[in-house]
């Protein structure tokens, strides 16, 4: 590998400088696309605990380290900023989202959107989530006689998955009864503009992903816009109109517009992040059929119905969520600009410098966990304890002051739905079945998970 540095350090700083290896970005990305954990173990080997990848000509600093990852998330400095890195990449389609705001005035909305993430409102959504999630999972299409039959087509679990994370966005997150077409025309003006985020071509040119995001934005504010008055003037459970009357203790409220920005961006960050999560899971339950099998025995003991206070009593499913978010994390990595000259651990980091928290640089370190390529649930319990060898250790949901606010909600969601599959059915893979991740935009199976199912 070539061997160059991204910056020369100021004289006297006392700081090291920071190293890459100078190729041109396209042969970065794909290196990354094709097989980031190699990269970065082989990027460990060479240059130690820091480096830079230039993608597509940004080069942006990667720690290799729990420490380096730690340093941004927490930014102690405040020399760290989300909206110039967060939206370059998807700032056209969730401008004005929480996730794009930055100090004073990023806590000044979270302190407001925390009131709709409270115990109470958390126990609310999941009451209502219940008997949706189980209708939408007893509807799966898996007949016992096309099981029995044997011709059963395989089941492609990503994609059932995310048709019944964004039905529920829609119920539990809108309160809304729409029609089916309706419905379907919300949910693709989403789509777009999450599959515009991510696009390569980043320009308004007709028939690109990039205009398809920009016109789904369009009618996305339009509903929502549209819906307003009326969340304002009842209150109900669901998320858009409790963000409608939440207060912070100061007593400040949103704005219409802050509403509008913030449903549009909380729909965007918990969907594909809670369906990716589902389907890794499924996926290694049915590579690990004794997994499943305990999960599914633990199962059988608890009450079809999931309340708030047994969520912690499905302990085996808790064990094999927080593994499989470590093997395969929805949320790649936490990208921020510097907004000033600093330092990570000791390396120069001039103002402007792309950096990026990347969760697998933790998960899959060998000087942090066990085995870090091994299905092994286990690490997780409360004796063997792995991933508290770090605070960053495990890092799914992020941490610092943009930690995810929906961590619990993420839970709540997934244990249902997983909790009424395993009642419901068996699924399986061939035995030789491995999956291989698309990482060109959040990691989810190329082949979109084809299992075979049995209802039980
Ligand atoms: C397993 C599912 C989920 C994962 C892995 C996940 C992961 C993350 C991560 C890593 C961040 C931090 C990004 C950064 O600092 O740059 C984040 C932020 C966020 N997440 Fe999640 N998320 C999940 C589910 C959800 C759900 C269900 C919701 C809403 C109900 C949600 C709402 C948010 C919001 C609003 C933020 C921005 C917080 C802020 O900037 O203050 N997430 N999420």
């Amino acid at each position: 590998m070539r061997r160059k540095q991204l910056a020369t350090v100021p004289a006297g700083s006392g700081l090291e400088p920071i190293h890459g290896t100078g190729d041109p970005g396209v042969l970065e990305v794909l290196r990354f696309f094709r097989d980031p954990i190699t990269m970065v173990a082989k990027r460990r080997a060479s240059y130690g605990d820091i480096t830079y990848i230039n993608s597509f000509g940004l080069k942006f600093v990667i720690p290799l380290n729990a420490d380096g990852c730690e340093a941004v998330a927490m930014n102690r400095e405040k020399a760290f900023a989300n909206e110039p890195a967060w939206g370059f990449l998807i700032g056209s389609f969730f401008r004005r989202g929480i996730m794009l705001m930055d100090f004073e005035e990023h806590r000044y909305h979270r302190r407001i959107m925390q009131q709709a993430f409270t115990n109470t409102h958390l126990k609310g959504y999941l009451q209502d989530m219940q008997p949706m999630l189980a209708d939408r999972v007893a509807h799966l299409p898996v007949g016992d006689n096309v099981a029995s039959n044997g011709t059963a087509d395989d089941v492609r679990l990503l994609d059932e998955f995310k048709q019944v994370t964004l039905d529920l966005a829609l119920e539990i997150f809108l309160g809304l009864d729409l029609p089916r077409a309706e419905a379907d025309r919300i949910n693709k003006a989403f789509v777009d503009c999450v599959g515009a985020g991510l696009s390569i071509i980043r320009k308004n040119i007709p028939g690109t992903r990039w205009a398809r995001g920009l016109a789904g934005r369009k009618v996305l504010e339009d509903f929502f816009y549209e819906h307003l008055p009326a969340k304002r003037a009842t209150a109900t459970p669901d998320l858009f109109s409790v963000l409608c009357h939440a207060q912070s203790d100061e007593g400040h409220t949103f704005t219409d517009e802050d509403v509008v920005n913030h449903m549009i961006f909380v729909l965007m960050a918990a969907h594909d992040t809670s369906t990716i999560t589902l389907t890794t899971m499924a996926y290694y339950m049915a590579r690990y059929p004794q997994w499943q099998e305990k999960a599914r025995e633990q199962s059988r003991t608890l009450p079809p119905e999931i309340s708030y206070d047994t969520l912690d009593e499905f302990t085996v499913l808790d064990r094999i969520m927080k593994e499989s978010l470590r093997l395969n994390a929805p949320v790649p990595g936490l990208p921020r600009r510097a907004i000033e000259d600093t330092e990570i651990c000791g390396h120069y980091i001039p103002k402007g410098t792309y950096v990026a928290a990347i969760g697998l640089v933790n998960h899959h370190n060998p000087a942090l966990w066990s085995d870090p390529e091994r299905f092994d649930p286990d690490r997780f319990t409360k004796e063997r304890a792995e991933d508290k060898v770090h605070r960053y250790a495990w890092m799914p949901f992020g941490g610092g002051v943009h930690k995810c606010i929906g961590l619990y909600f993420a839970q709540m969601e997934i244990k249902t739905i997983m909790h009424n599959l395993l009642l419901r059915y068996e699924w399986s893979v061939p035995e030789d079945y491995r999956w291989e991740l698309d990482n060109s935009t959040l990691p989810v199976p190329k082949d979109r998970l084809p299992v075979r199912m049995r209802a039980l």
